[in-house]
């Protein structure tokens, strides 16, 4: 067990330099270690996020969804508050937008209340890149329609990291883009419609994990081949190979007709349960971003079983998102104090 470290031993990461978190897709392998080695910390520091640390006394971080939302949601706020900031909860309905407010000026209308973040999710992939134009504050995404979801992916990979990595990762010197090498992660499920897997296999994928994108041909492209990523169609051919099996959730409320007959069927072929769990290696990590629907992608006997890491995400959930508000209201007060040297 580590020893709790005191707030004055985090250093910022020089590889870090955004005051917004808007995908993982155009973030480096030493920007995306960054965060994960920065969350690992903020995690014992808290001892294992519980426990209150000032490092963000003054701030305010304001909460705008458009969307549903347990997890992503309630993490942020535990996160600001376990940092010593304040929160403000938006929720679209029961607000101004049934009046005809633009979702800009809603944003702006919350900004000028004095947040110094604005986190938002949106059905509309871009939104949060839009914000980022727009606001003076930072902008962190948490989850753009299908595009991204990035502190998913953060949390995911700190998740694989803790259980499969050891600790070298944790050493300046470890090469970010080799972090996962050897590893082979499979994303199965709902691909066309699942931000998670969006930021999942470019976070994986840049720190050197081999992905497999597995589901049905209606809902995973042959086109991914062309990216470099392994599609399969079948969970029984590709159970045996893997080290980590990230189940995600069929999105029926984006479909807009039924990917496959019936859901019955998909569990047939898709479902991890027991039997497919045989034929998996012994140390298998089994993930899902939850919500999870018991039954479809997962049986409970697997989700709740010793290979399930699902509750644990939820806790480094909290964990990346402190990491989050800290290095960017580090790096907007430090590209501020730069400008302010020039002029
Ligand atoms: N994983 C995830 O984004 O969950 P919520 O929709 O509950 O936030």
């Amino acid at each position: 067990m580590d020893a709790s470290p005191s707030p004055d031993q985090l250093s910022f990461p020089a590889a870090w330099r955004h005051p917004h978190l808007l995908d993982l897709e155009r973030l480096s392998a030493a920007e995306i270690l960054a965060v994960l080695r920065t969350a690992d910390q903020l995690k014992t520091m808290t001892e294992g996020c519980r426990r209150k640390v000032p490092l963000l006394t003054g701030k305010t971080c304001a909460n705008l969804f458009f969307e549903n939302s347990t997890r992503t949601r309630n993490s942020f706020s535990l996160a600001a508050k376990r940092l010593g900031a304040d929160t403000v909860e938006f929720s679209s309905s029961g607000s101004s937008v049934a009046k005809g407010e633009t979702f800009v000026d809603t944003a702006k209308t919350i900004e000028a209340m004095g947040v110094d973040w604005v986190v938002t999710r949106h059905s509309t992939p871009g939104t949060p890149h839009l914000l980022a134009r727009e606001l003076d504050c930072c902008v962190l995404n948490a989850g753009d329609g299908p595009h991204e979801h990035p502190t998913q992916g953060l949390l995911d990979m700190l998740t694989i990291l803790q259980h499969r990595i050891g600790s070298d990762w944790k050493n300046e010197a470890a090469d970010p883009e080799k972090v996962f090498a050897g590893m082979t992660v499979a994303l199965v499920g709902d691909i066309a419609h699942s931000r998670t897997a969006r930021s999942n296999l470019w976070g994986l994928r840049k720190l050197g994990a081999h992905v497999i994108i597995c589901g049905p041909p209606t809902l995973v492209s042959h086109r991914w081949e062309e990216l470099g990523f392994e599609v399969a169609h079948r969970l029984d051919e590709i159970v045996h190979r893997c080290d980590v099996l990230n189940l995600l959730r069929i999105q029926f409320e984006r479909q807009k007709a039924r990917p496959f007959p019936s859901v019955y069927e998909y569990a047939a072929l898709y479902a991890m349960n027991g039997e497919r769990l045989r034929h998996a290696k012994d140390d298998i990590l089994i993930m899902a971003p939850g919500p999870i629907n018991r039954g479809v992608e997962i049986t409970p006997e697997v989700a709740d079983g010793p290979h399930s890491v699902i509750l644990e995400q939820v806790t480094n959930g909290i964990a990346v998102r402190m990491a989050s508000l800290w290095l960017l209201a580090n790096a907007k007060e430090n590209a501020n104090a730069s400008a302010e040297n020039l002029s």
